[in-house]
């Protein structure tokens, strides 16, 4: 079985968050299994990866869009490294950027793309058994196979949609309708929500199946999904939910070159001390009160906009017995207020940007991670951190709710229900108190390390869904 799996992130090319991560594992786990052949196609950007690598020319062509024409070449990368074929799709003036997101005609660069790869396999003649389409920007891909003449060669080609976010749905103005490949009309309905063209709406009407990352989100979606509620209500005998998995290749804190020292269970204490030790001195923390992190994008989903009480409160109402350390950006008026605090008390560190390598690092070295969430369609931190010997503090929401059961119900995770400040704060006093129970925090340590949150599971489920 031949499948394609079509983003605009993936991992170790272009991460800009979770998605990536999902795009670079799962076909690496779906080409484990017998008779799969899982391969990657996303945009070509001015990435460091892409110029370490070297590329085939495997395509060169034009593609037309509102009177205008682009070149479309399609590269494929030698090494074989990844453990999937790579396909990056390079439309000079359109797509060839320096990252996936945040530019004013991010809809035409998305269309863009979802017309090159289109026009590439039609004229190819390449017809895989599965697109497998990931989020909004590549939603409206089932709409074109089935309605666009253009790429009639591939209709009936089956297409599944995945949802890792329904906040955003990349809502354009019908005025974007010139830059689509020519349909008939009639079909106009398949592309529109409330007046506007909704590419995560046409992927849930178009596509064969779709699915969330986890089944929490699936269940919360039916309840509130910005406005797309009533349509998975009508479509969800096409609905599931697949928990993600983490590579546990890159993810290991044994051989994890990031670390500047690996540890394994039966090592862990003595590990996750000495990286401990290591952070700490380099962010002037004190290593032997318990170390707090937060890792991640600067936005309302992720409860960011809690952080800054989260921090005062917990410094205060603790008389400083304990540090915080937060990896991240994004609102710049979070990363002020943050700014200030960390200049204010000196248990609390703040690395503002993205950093991959640091984040391996507090992963290994925290003993709670948290992660305040308003939103969370799955999760992956909660089980890296795991992954290290971390105990989770997460908000009962989403993938989180499917993946931290909390220590009361004989999980070994922290759980807090309402999205506040105020409910993370107790959640860290209780962790404070499992902390100075010595032999209850080292069986937490093992605990967590000991779940098995390995793709093989959730590649054995979409492989299902395909076979469906
Ligand atoms: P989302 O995709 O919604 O941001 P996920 O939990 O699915 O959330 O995945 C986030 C991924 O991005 C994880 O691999 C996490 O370690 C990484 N990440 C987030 N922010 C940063 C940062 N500032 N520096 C390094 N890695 C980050
Ligand atoms: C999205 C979600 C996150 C999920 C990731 C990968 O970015 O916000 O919860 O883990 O996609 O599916």
């Amino acid at each position: 079985m031949r499948i394609f799996n079509l983003s605009i992130e993936c991992y170790p090319v272009a991460k800009v968050g979770g998605l990536a991560d999902v795009v670079g594992a799962l076909p690496k786990y779906l080409n484990k299994i017998d008779g799969v052949e899982a391969s990657v196609i996303m945009p070509w950007y001015n990435k460091p990866f892409v110029h370490d690598h070297s590329f085939e020319l495997v395509f060169d062509g034009w593609i037309h869009q509102h009177r205008q024409s682009f070149q479309v070449q399609v590269m494929k990368e030698r090494s074989k490294v990844l453990g999937f074929d790579l396909y990056l799709v390079k439309i000079p003036g359109l797509l060839d950027r320096d990252n996936p997101y945040g530019y004013w005609d991010e809809s035409q660069q998305f269309l863009a793309f979802q017309h090159g790869v289109l026009h590439w396999l039609t004229a190819m003649e390449i017809r895989p058994d599965v697109l497998h389409c990931h989020d909004y920007h590549t939603g409206l891909v089932p709409f074109m196979v089935e309605n666009c003449p253009e790429f009639s060669f591939l209709k009936g080609v089956k297409t599944i949609g995945t949802i890792h976010n329904g906040e955003y749905q990349g809502q354009m103005s019908w005025e974007m309708i010139n830059y689509f490949p020519w349909f008939d009309g009639a079909k106009w309905g398949l592309l529109d929500w409330d007046g506007y063209i909704n590419p995560l709406a046409a992927m849930i009407k178009c596509c064969h199946s779709f699915n969330a990352v986890s089944g929490g989100y699936m269940d919360e979606l039916f309840e509130n999904f910005r406005g797309l509620e009533t349509l998975v209500r009508q479509e969800y005998a096409k609905a599931n939910g697949i928990i993600n998995g983490i590579d546990t290749e890159i993810w290991d804190p044994k051989v994890d070159p990031f670390l500047a020292f690996n540890y394994g269970k039966k090592d862990a204490d003595s590990g996750k001390w000495k990286n401990k030790k290591e952070i700490c001195e380099e962010y002037g923390l004190n290593p032997n009160l318990p170390l707090f992190s937060f890792i991640g994008r600067f936005a309302g989903e992720k409860g960011a906009d809690f952080l800054p009480e989260i921090v005062w409160k917990s410094i205060r109402e603790t008389y400083g017995a304990l540090n915080i350390i937060i990896l991240g950006s994004g609102d710049k008026n979070i990363e002020n207020q943050l700014s200030e605090l960390s200049h204010s008390f000196s248990n609390f560190a703040l690395d503002l940007g993205y950093k991959e390598y640091l984040s391996h690092k507090i992963y290994a070295s925290s003993d709670f991670l948290l992660m305040p969430s308003r939103v969370e369609p799955c999760g992956l931190n909660q089980m890296y951190a795991m992954r290290y010997g971390t105990v989770p503090i997460v908000r009962y929401t989403g993938g989180l709710r499917d993946t931290v059961e909390d220590i009361s119900t004989g999980g070994s995770g922290l759980n807090f229900g309402e999205a506040s400040a105020n409910a993370a704060v107790h959640a860290i006093h209780r962790a404070l108190h499992i902390f100075h129970k010595e032999g209850l925090m080292k069986q937490l340590v093992q605990s967590n390390m000991n779940f098995d949150f390995s793709w093989e599971k959730s590649a054995e489920k979409y492989l299902e869904l395909y076979e469906k």
